[in-house]
């Protein structure tokens, strides 16, 4: 069979990105351009400038990808999109832009799940290692800014399934980096200034204790039959517990004076950001980390084993940290059971996880109609 080109484009929250993936396994060109630095002053993304930053950047970020693949926009097979979940505005941009490409080079239009793109971050450089079959059941922890989800993922006719086994009852494991890191003057986004940070701390300072970690869902509606069997997250608690340490021990002066140093710096690096941390912001944020990444360890190997998986998968921006991918690592070995990642840049956002993701799709000519839309709070199946 000829080979397959697919030109995949992401911009779901506040990274524009463009990608061309072979027969889904081979990254011919990967571009990402960060919003970072447009919503680091707001301390958080802000929809409305992100959709704007969206229009500024998608020409050119896919221009840059047809270009880095060594390809024309003729010669690309089909273009897959992102249709969700994410922030709607930012979400249309990549659609429109998609479907416009799809309408005037009359290639089939293919609408990604972005979640199912993350599990696909791996399974894509999997394949570049020339590992093709992964065993099931095959249990995928998606740790991102937006998600902490379980899915336990089998293989129906080529394709994959995925019932959802647990979930953030709250916020997510990405959202507590970043809240965490914002209430200590840290800025945004959190995830990789703590991961740098909490190298220089004691995780053993501060005990968080379970009771921060759990959350006690008593709407009867959350019920459900199989309660049992589900496993669930929460990390509010912890960022409440965070927050309580910070006026306990009287640290508001120092934060605030952190975030003023740090705002005068525009892009300020890891070596500043330690300079500005005194020993207990350090111990205090390892502590953090430790708890959060411990909480998800546990949890996911307990679902692994209640539901005798095979294969582990962690993937999402939080699958980025350090610690947790040492603790995953670790702890499978023990288990004797293998856990993959993805390569550190395609942890977070990247579009070619949305071009693998597409390519069974493209196979079993899955194609989008034209109304395709954004779903912003689309679920993975
Ligand atoms: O997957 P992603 O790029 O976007 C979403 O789909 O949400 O994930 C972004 C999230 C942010 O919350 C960010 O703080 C977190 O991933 N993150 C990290 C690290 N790198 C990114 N969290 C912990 N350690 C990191 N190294
Ligand atoms: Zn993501």
């Amino acid at each position: 069979m000829a080979d397959a080109f697919i030109l995949g484009i992401e911009s779901s929250c506040d990274e524009t990105a463009a990608a061309v993936i072979r027969n889904g396994e081979q990254i011919l060109s990967s571009v990402v351009f960060s919003q970072i630095f447009t919503h680091m002053p707001y301390g958080g993304v802000v929809p409305e400038l992100a959709s704007r930053e969206h229009l500024k950047a998608i020409v050119p970020v896919v221009r840059k990808a047809i270009e880095d693949a060594g390809r024309s926009y003729d010669n690309i097979d089909a273009i897959a999109v992102t249709r969700g979940p994410g922030l709607t505005g930012a979400l249309l941009v990549g659609i429109s832009y998609a479907k416009a490409l799809s309408f005037a080079l009359d290639k089939p239009l293919i609408g990604v799940n972005h979640l199912e793109g993350h599990i696909h971050a791996v399974l894509l450089e999997l394949r570049q290692h020339g590992h093709h079959q992964v065993q099931f059941p095959v249990l995928a922890l998606v740790v991102s800014g937006g998600h902490t989800h379980l899915y336990l993922a089998e293989e129906k006719d080529a394709a994959w399934t995925y019932r959802d086994i647990g979930h953030t009852r709250d916020d997510a494991a990405g959202e507590a980096f970043d809240k965490v890191a914002k209430l200590l003057g840290l800025g945004y986004p959190g995830g990789p200034i703590i991961d740098r940070l909490a190298k220089h701390g004691d995780p053993q300072a501060v005990k968080f204790s379970f009771a921060q970690m759990k959350h006690r869902d008593r709407n009867p509606k959350n019920q459900h039959a199989d309660a049992e069997s589900r496993v669930d997250f929460s990390y509010s608690g912890i960022k409440t517990a965070v927050l309580r340490y910070v006026e306990l021990n009287n640290m508001r002066a120092a934060i605030e004076e952190r975030r003023a140093a740090l705002k005068a710096i525009a892009k300020p690096t890891p070596d500043e950001y330690l300079r500005l941390c005194d020993k207990q912001t350090l111990d205090l944020v390892a502590s953090f980390q430790r708890s959060v990444v411990n909480d998800l360890v546990s949890k996911t190997f307990h679902a692994a084993t209640e539901n005798n998986v095979s294969t582990l998968l962690v993937t999402g921006g939080v699958a980025a940290n350090a610690e947790l991918r040492e603790t995953f690592e670790r702890r499978g070995s023990e288990e004797g059971l293998p856990v993959y990642f993805p390569s550190r840049p395609l942890s977070t956002d990247n579009a070619a996880m949305i071009a693998a993701a597409a390519y069974p799709r493209f196979l079993a000519g899955d194609f989008a109609a034209p109304d395709l839309n954004a779903e912003a709070n689309l679920r993975l199946r």
